[in-house]
Order: structure tokens, then sequence, then C-alpha cells
């Protein structure tokens, strides 16, 4: 991506720049690198801090080659955001004079919570206000909904009986989530998308610039419909999604950002809902995954579930009453057992008090009880066995040995558990590495590769890894094997190609499901697609040779290609994910979504005028002329009309007509905008939504 580098100062006016070559040979081949040693001379203009300019000239030389480059190059100097949309939190980071800086929240929050609701009366609350009234509104209170995004119902059997709301499948068998408040049905990425138009709308007023454009990281064990949905949700939030970035990854991008030393990291990311482990090869600015491997069902939520469902037998076999079946209760006990799990990382014991968690005809029942660190482990002391297989898994996949791993680094907030820090010390027989904040790295690692692919870093190169194998099948039968071609842990991009033949005579088509996973069957693997070759010349059996030829980009997305040698016949798809959205569905979504926007910022923007143009007219009014102030008072009342029930259009058209009247008199006039929905200052708000 020579651009890219030529990109970077070509924001910054003149100046010079100078690239350090890698003493990786393999960075040339990549193509995601300038591996050039020597100087750069650049000339660039930027004409204010939120203005992009369309181009910009680029000269470059070697200073020991004869290269000379001299060409318009695009210029990027909107800022791209990295975002860790977590299961249980999220949060977002960016660029901050060369630092991966963490973007707090409207309240002031350095992570937001991943939840949505929808209150009885149709209000929308995302983050904390969401997050707070979860106990008195469990129907409409969406959590944990990573959990769900690009899934089958048959794929999340468990973790639907878990949450408040009520998860139902669609005629496609694809998970939709019910919200009786409003009367819908969510897809998963619908409900992301309203998390991360929040993030992004903090972010824009925090960095007082408009973001459009974010790197979003996914757990590196998703498969292809996962990244696609969340991909989807990114889009339906009118964001510019460009790349996503394995979790692991971008940690250790945070981690190793700055530092010069070569090491063989171990990530090991255990969050609410998923856990990834990762080993890297991290040398000056080479971030090289060797491998990588999880569970996209093993989270903090999951160790909550043990005290939740400990507390309901305990109660059950007390009281005869199963608070799991009652929604309220369920809501209150998965908050107290998250409580009481947070405080035995730091004591030893905890009390867990939940008052009139229900009510018989004897009158109301409460919980009160103590849960130890002792007995807490033994709950879930098979879902700490379960972080051993990924991590030995990796090691042996990296073909490494613990001996190999000069740091194994703590990702996720269920890290902070004693017990899962024991199992990683016992595993790896390492003192695990505490340095980086476990809730902010993600998000930090993808605001370097926000800076990468913005150009405002140069020195970095991420090489990842495909997670899953991937492979074709010819029939979907349940006794067919799976045939790999990408086999799991191959470095992106990759290429990579096997020779098929016809199995009956004279067959003329054939027909490849695109695979993706470990399993030795087809049907047990994740079809994201299938196509048809056709037109094959009828021939004995085994003697056409049919090239299925798989191309994954650094993006992760696949492209799968059949060719008939014979006659050349090709046959190709671009497997977007098998995700549970439609293009068209996706992209109505994020209309409606910006006309929603764009009502509520018009109605703000109007009262702002309004509040303006009362204040001038109390102050100045005396100054002004008798009909020239009627006008002005008979626009205001309209346009205070048009707010309380007019559309969109006519409360612009409103504001339109106040500002022609109110210009003349050459104040700032109902022209001026608000600080409180304008943020960005002068030009900002309208043009941010309205576009
Ligand atoms: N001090 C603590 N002790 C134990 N668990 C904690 C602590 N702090 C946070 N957690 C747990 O960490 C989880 C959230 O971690 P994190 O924010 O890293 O996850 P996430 O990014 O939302 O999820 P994921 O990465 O799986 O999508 C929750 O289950 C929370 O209860
Ligand atoms: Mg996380």
């Amino acid at each position: 991506m020579a651009s890219s580098a030529a990109q970077i100062h070509a924001l910054g006016g003149i100046g010079i720049a100078t690239y350090s070559s890698s003493s990786k040979s393999n960075l040339n081949v990549k193509g995601s690198y300038m591996p050039i040693s020597g100087s750069c001379y650049f000339f660039g203009a930027r004409n204010g801090p939120f203005t992009t300019p369309t181009s910009a000239f680029l000269r470059m030389s070697i200073r020991n080659g004869s290269r000379y480059a001299v060409g318009p190059v695009r210029v990027v100097n909107e800022k791209v955001v990295g975002i860790d949309l977590g299961t249980t939190n999220s949060a977002v980071a960016a660029l901050e004079g060369g630092k991966p800086t963490i973007v707090t929240n409207d309240e002031g929050q350095r992570t937001t919570p991943s939840v949505v609701a929808y209150t009885k009366s149709g209000d929308r609350l995302v983050g904390q206000s969401a997050k707070r009234q979860a106990v008195v509104n469990p129907e409409n209170t969406f959590s944990s909904v990573k959990r769900f995004i690009g899934s089958r119902m048959d794929e999340v059997a468990e973790e639907s009986k878990q949450v408040s709301y009520r998860v139902v499948k669609d005629e496609n068998e694809n998970v939709k989530l019910d919200c009786p408040a409003i009367g819908k049905q969510f897809a998963a990425e619908e409900i992301s998308a309203q998390v991360l138009r929040k993030l992004v709308d903090d972010a824009s007023s925090f960095l007082d610039e408009k973001v459009t454009k974010a790197v979003i990281t996914v757990p590196a064990y998703f498969n292809d419909s996962q990244r696609t949905a969340t991909k989807d949700a990114g889009r339906i939030a009118g964001l510019d999604v460009l790349r996503i970035i394995n979790e692991p990854t971008a940690a250790s991008l945070a981690y190793g950002f700055e530092r010069k030393s070569n090491e063989t990291i171990l990530v090991f990311d255990l969050g609410g809902g998923t856990f990834d482990v990762s080993v890297l090869e991290v040398s000056e600015g080479v971030f090289q995954v060797l491998s990588t491997c999880g569970d996209t069902h093993l989270g903090g939520d999951d160790f909550d579930k043990r005290v939740v469902d400990w507390l309901a037998s305990n109660f059950k076999k007390d009281e005869g009453i199963d608070l799991l079946k009652d929604k309220q209760a369920l809501q209150r006990l998965t908050e107290a057992a998250e409580k009481a799990k947070i405080e035995l990382s730091t004591q030893t014991q905890t009390n867990i008090s939940l008052p009139f968690i229900t009510a018989t005809a004897d009158g109301p029942k409460h919980i009160e009880t103590t849960l130890t660190r002792t007995k807490f482990k033994e709950l879930c002391s098979d879902l700490l066995d379960r972080c051993k297989t990924p991590v030995e898994n990796s090691l042996r996949d990296a073909r490494l040995k613990f001996k190999d791993i000069d740091e194994v680094i703590l990702v996720g907030g269920s890290t902070r558990i004693p017990a899962v820090q024991e199992v990683v010390r016992k595993l790896t027989g390492k003192e695990p590495n505490v340095t980086v904040n476990p809730d902010e790295v993600v998000a930090l690692g993808a605001a370097v590769q926000a800076g990468v692919l913005a150009g405002d870093v140069s020195n970095i190169v991420l090489l990842d890894v495909t997670p899953l194998s991937l492979g074709t099948n010819t029939t979907l039968r349940t006794d067919s094997v799976m045939s790999k071609i990408i086999p799991r842990n191959t470095t992106l991009p990759t290429s990579k190609s096997k020779v098929f033949t016809t199995v009956d005579d004279g067959q003329t088509r054939v027909r490849f499901h695109v695979l993706q996973g470990e399993r030795e069957f087809a049907r047990d693997n994740k079809c994201l697609g299938s196509f048809l070759l056709d037109g094959i010349p009828p021939a004995p059996r085994g003697v056409p040779k049919i090239d299925v030829k798989f191309d994954i980009d650094a993006n992760g997305i696949l492209s799968a290609t059949a060719t008939d040698r014979a006659t050349g016949n090709k046959q190709e798809i671009t497997i977007t994910g098998s995700t549970t959205l439609s293009k068209d569905e996706a992209e109505r979504f994020a209309k409606d979504d910006k006309q929603k926007r764009e009502a509520i910022d018009t109605k703000n923007q109007a009262d702002s005028v309004v509040y303006q143009t009362e204040k001038q007219l109390k102050e100045f009014g005396e100054k002004i002329p008798g009909e020239v102030k009627e006008k002005i008072e008979s626009k205001l009342q309209e346009l205070e009309d048009k707010i309380g029930s007019g559309s969109t259009q006519e409360i612009k058209d409103s504001m339109a007509a106040l500002n022609q009247e109110v210009l003349p008199l050459g104040g700032e006039g109902a022209s001026s905008t608000d600080s409180s929905s304008s943020k960005g200052g002068d030009d900002v708000i309208d043009a941010d939504f309205t576009q």
C-alpha cells in the first residue's frame, strides 16, 4: 500500500519523512508496506481542520534509487476511529497527537455498555441509560447481542435462554430479537448498529469532528457470517467500515506500538461473551499473527450464569419457586451475579442480597446469601477448563512451546478473575503481563490500525491469519467430507487452489458449496454459499479437470472461482457472508435510521433557533421596527407550531423562513447554531446529518 505511505505526509503541509526498511523480507510480497530506505519529500495542503482537500501532489525520491514518482494522491484527513464492539462494553479510540487515545462518551465514561432499550413509550435508550433501566424493562432491553450476531437459531439455542428478552427465529432460521414495546423484531445487527451510532456520535462530539469511518474489531474466532453481520451493523449505523480486525490482534498492536524489541506474545482475551487466543510475533513494527484459536461461546456472561443458576436452584430448593421463569427476577439475579463475581476478584467472599425477589401468598420473598471465591471457582470449574484447549491449540498451530513465549498479555474484563489468571499461570508457566488495560487495549489497537489506513501511521505492518479453515464440497450428503482449500491460520491475503473432477459419467454441471470450519463432515461446517459450474463437456467420470481457487483479501473477504480446464468456463462468487440481513434490508434500516436522526437533529436545531430568536427579541426588541418584529414573531410562532406537529421538511422550511426575517437585522440571529446541538461549531450540525 505504497499510496498509504504517501497519504501520511500529504496531510501536513511541507516536510520530510524518513522510512526505514524492515528486516522482514516478506513485506514486499504482502504489498502493505513501502520497503524503501530514504527520504520522502512532499507537498500538500490542508485547508482547515475539518475540510477535505481532494488531492495533493506527492514527490518521492529514493536516496540511492532511480525511481521518481510525481502525481496526485488522494488525501485522507478525516479521522478514522477504532471501535471495540464488545459483548458487554464497547470502546472507541482515535489517534491523538500520534498516540492511540480512548475517546470518552457523552457521559464522560471511557467505555459504553453495549445495551439498547426501548421504553414503553417507544423511546430508544443506548448505553448506560439503557443498562440502568434493565430491571424494570427486561423484555425490551437488549444486552449481549453480540452473542447472536450473524447466527442462526440452532447455533445459539443455549444463549437465547440466558437473556431477558425473547429470541425468536424468522422464516430463514435467522435470529431475531423481539421488542414488544414497539412491536418489532430486530436483527442483532440493527441493535449493534444503535450502539455503534452512539459510539461515533459521542466520538464526533469529543473529537470535534464528524466521524464516518471506522475500524471495528471482532473476536478472532468469528466466522465469515459473524464478521459480515458486524460490517452490516456498521453500514446500518451509516459508517464506512474500513476494516474488520481481530480483537487479540488489535490488542497486540496497542501493546507493541512503539515497542522496539522482538517478542513472541500470546494474547489471552476473555471478555463478556467470547474467548480468543492469538500467538503473535512482534518485531520492529511487524505484527505477524502465527495462530489464533478460541471459543465464541465463552465469556463473563457464562460465569454470571453459573451464579444465577446456583442462586435460582437454592431458591427453588427452599421456596419451591423457579425464578428463572420470571424475566424481572432473572434480570435482577443476573445483575447481582455479575456484581458478586466482580467483587470476588478482590475479596474472598461476598454477600448477595436481593430483597423482594418475588412474592407468594405468604408474602414477599428475599435472597440473602454469601458466595465465597472457592465456591465460585467450583461453580465455574468447567468454564475454566474450557480456557485451556484454545491456548494449547494455538501454540501447537504456531509450532511453538510455552517456553518460546516471551509475554502473555491478558485482555478482556474476565481476565481479572483470579481463577482465570491462575489457569493462565499454570498452563503457560508465566506470570501474565497486566500492563495493558484489559478494557481499553482492543479499541486502542483498532485506533492504531485506523491510523495506518488513514495514513497517519507508517511504520506498522499487520499480517493476520484466517481463523477457520475454508473448503468445499460438491454434495452436502450426510457422509460427505469437506475438502480443505485454505487451512486455518494461513496468513492473509492468500490464494489457494485444488483440482476437482466429476463423479458421474457424462456429468455436465457441478455445484460447489463453500464451507468454513474445522469439522470433518461438510454438513457440520458453516455453509457460506454455493455456486454452480455449468457446461462441462460430457466425459467419463474423473476426466474433466476443474480448478477451484479461493482468494481471501486483507479484509478477510473470500472469493471462490471454479474453472473448467477444457473449456475455460468459469464461475465465481464473492462470499460476503450468509448474513442474516439481505442487502436491501440493511440499506433500508440504514435509511430509516438516517431519517430518524435527521428528524431529531432538525428538531433540536429548530428549538435552539427559537430560543436564540426569543432571546434576541427580548434583548433588542425595542430597536427593531414594529412591522419587522411582527413578521419575526409570526414566523417564530409558525416554527414553534411546526416543531410540535410538522414534518422534518416543514420544520426546515419554517426555520429558513424565520431566518429570512432575522438575517437582515445583521445580528447572528437565527442563523447561529446552539452549542448544545452543535458541538462541531458553525457549519457542522446540519451538514452532518442531512447530506
Ligand atoms: N473485576 C472483574 N472481575 C471479574 N470479571 C469482570 C471484572 N470486570 C469486568 N468483568 C467482566 O468482564 C466482562 C466484560 O469484559 P469486556 O468489557 O472485556 O468484554 P467485552 O469486550 O464486552 O466482550 P467480548 O470481548 O467478549 O465481546 C463482563 O462479563 C464483566 O462482568
Ligand atoms: Mg472485548
